[in-house]
């Protein structure tokens, strides 16, 4: 099997990342990790690279004296590697226009709310102070308006009463473990596509059942 090679972008922790790797170390994933970059030194993701022999770079954008001269940057990195696909995995910087045209279809995100409710920062807080009963996360396509892509794969949890930003957080944080890998497999695979701003899929299966939020 030939599988899409994908890069990873990071800032920080990479939890997603991990997830990502984890799930291409099964033999009939589509896709493989072939490159990590990150636009901060000495992150956790970078050990978590490192870890799984997989290339890592930093590309620091201080180092840079524009958006669009790191961006440059970073696009050669990522041709230079042969990546096909990339995954933004709490990469904490806005892309160029020109960047984000250049991998149109090829370029997903994933973001921790049901978008397109709760685009930008903070979010957890933001959910709790709404009083929004269900959250989750998303994949989208990524396009220049921030968060705001063709959405590819959604998941869900509820908000309990008496939740906090953090708890919130890290019960969508494990549904993100899930959704991300699931979302790559279908864009390597082809099940899923950008088709001028629609998402158009093939041979993909409903969810089972419904969530209710709070339950008797
Ligand atoms: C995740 O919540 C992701 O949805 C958001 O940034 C966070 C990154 O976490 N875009 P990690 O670095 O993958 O652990």
């Amino acid at each position: 099997m030939t599988r899409v090679r994908a890069g990873i972008l990071i800032s920080g922790r990479g939890s997603n990342l991990q997830a990502l790797i984890d799930a291409s170390t099964a033999s009939d994933y589509p896709a493989e990790i072939v490159s990590v970059v990150s636009n901060v030194a000495g992150v956790e993701g970078l050990k978590r690279a490192q870890r799984a022999g997989i290339p890592a770079h930093v590309l620091e954008h201080e180092a840079y004296n524009s958006r669009e001269s790191f961006d440059e940057a970073l696009h050669r990195l990522l041709c230079e590697n042969r990546v096909a696909i990339v995954c933004l995995a709490g990469f904490m910087r806005i892309l160029s226009d020109s960047f984000v045209e250049g991998w149109r279809g090829r370029l997903i995100n994933i973001h921790p709310s049901l978008l397109p409710a709760f685009k930008g920062l903070n979010v957890h807080s933001r959910v709790l102070q709404s009083g929004s009963r269900i959250s989750g996360c998303t994949v989208h396509f990524v396009v220049p308006e921030l968060d705001s892509g063709p959405i590819i794969a959604q998941a869900a949890v509820p908000v309990f009463p008496g939740d906090g930003a953090e708890a919130l957080a890290s019960r969508i944080l494990a549904v993100e473990h899930k959704l991300y890998p699931l979302a790559l497999r279908l864009l390597a695979e082809g099940r899923v596509a950008l088709a001028g701003d629609r998402v158009v899929y093939r041979r993909v299966q409903g969810a089972a059942g419904e969530l209710l939020s709070p339950q008797a």
